[in-house]
């Protein structure tokens, strides 16, 4: 695990933003792995940046979307697919067929979620999967408790993931209270994963997923168990990591390695 405390969110998301577009650079049909919420949205900016001003191209790109509501329509100004169209897809010269969303409507969605896990195999599996996190540890809608070997699968979401998300919605009845989501076991089966988290109200999920036990009640902390994960976390998301100056120095160390190499 590596852990890179950045000075700030603007920082991280160029970071996260400059490691997509080198893979992209070596792989056009690069399979991305996305995440919704306010953390990704400066990455996204920046990569219709790179699109617009750059001529980056996502012709062949693959995208598999980390969770959906299941009581809103794809057209719903909520629901993922819009937040999506919004802040990455209409932006960018991607194709609609190539743009997935785990199954959060209609009949038989355990099935539909079954087949969704056969659908990132035959596209070779993620590649990058870009990760939030919830203020009580969950990645993507995988709340306390799910099981790390979950699947892509329906999860109810619990008060505090509601309460948290409750000022998107004026109604508070119009709330969803299920989402269809990829399970702990297929982020896990990424072959690289970035997970950005930043400001306090992160801090104490950051701490119980970098130096917490391995906990289906801090679903984060599963990621222990990947080889390539790489948290990308600002000075306040970070403060409570008893480790924070081994963090930095290894961030230092790198640097310094990285530019020898390249001297
Ligand atoms: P946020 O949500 O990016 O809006 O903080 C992250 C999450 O709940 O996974």
């Amino acid at each position: 695990m590596q852990v890179v405390v950045c000075k700030n969110a603007s920082e991280g998301a160029e970071i996260v933003t400059e490691e997509i577009l080198s893979a992209l650079s070596k792989k056009p049909e690069l399979v991305l792995g996305l995440a919704t919420g306010s953390t990704p949205i400066e990455v996204y900016e920046r990569l219709i940046c790179a699109h617009k001003e750059d001529g980056v191209d996502f012709s062949s790109v693959q995208t598999f979307n980390l969770d959906e509501y299941c009581e809103l329509n794809a057209d719903h100004p909520q629901s993922y697919r819009t937040f999506m169209r919004e802040h990455l897809f209409g932006e960018i010269n991607i194709s609609e067929e190539n743009i997935h969303f785990p199954p959060s409507e209609g009949p038989e969605l355990a099935e539909k979620c079954l087949r969704h896990e056969e659908e990132i195999r035959q596209a070779g599996g993620i590649d990058i999967q870009l990760l939030g996190i919830g203020s009580n540890g969950h990645i993507g809608f995988n709340e306390p408790t799910s099981s790390l070997a979950s699947r892509t699968r329906i999860k109810t979401l619990t008060e505090k993931t509601l309460r948290d998300n409750s000022r998107f919605y004026e109604d508070p009845s119009e709330q969803p209270q299920v989402a269809s989501t990829l399970g702990i076991g297929t982020i896990l089966d990424a072959r690289r994963i970035l997970l950005q988290a930043y400001g306090d109200k992160k801090a104490e999920a950051v701490k119980a997923s970098v130096e917490g036990p391995i906990s289906s009640f801090w679903p984060g902390s599963a990621l222990q168990m990947h080889a390539d994960v790489t948290f990308v976390l600002d000075e306040s998301s970070a403060a409570h990591l008893e480790m924070i100056d081994y963090f930095r120095k290894s961030r230092t160390e790198g640097l310094r390695l990285q530019k020898d190499n390249t001297a």
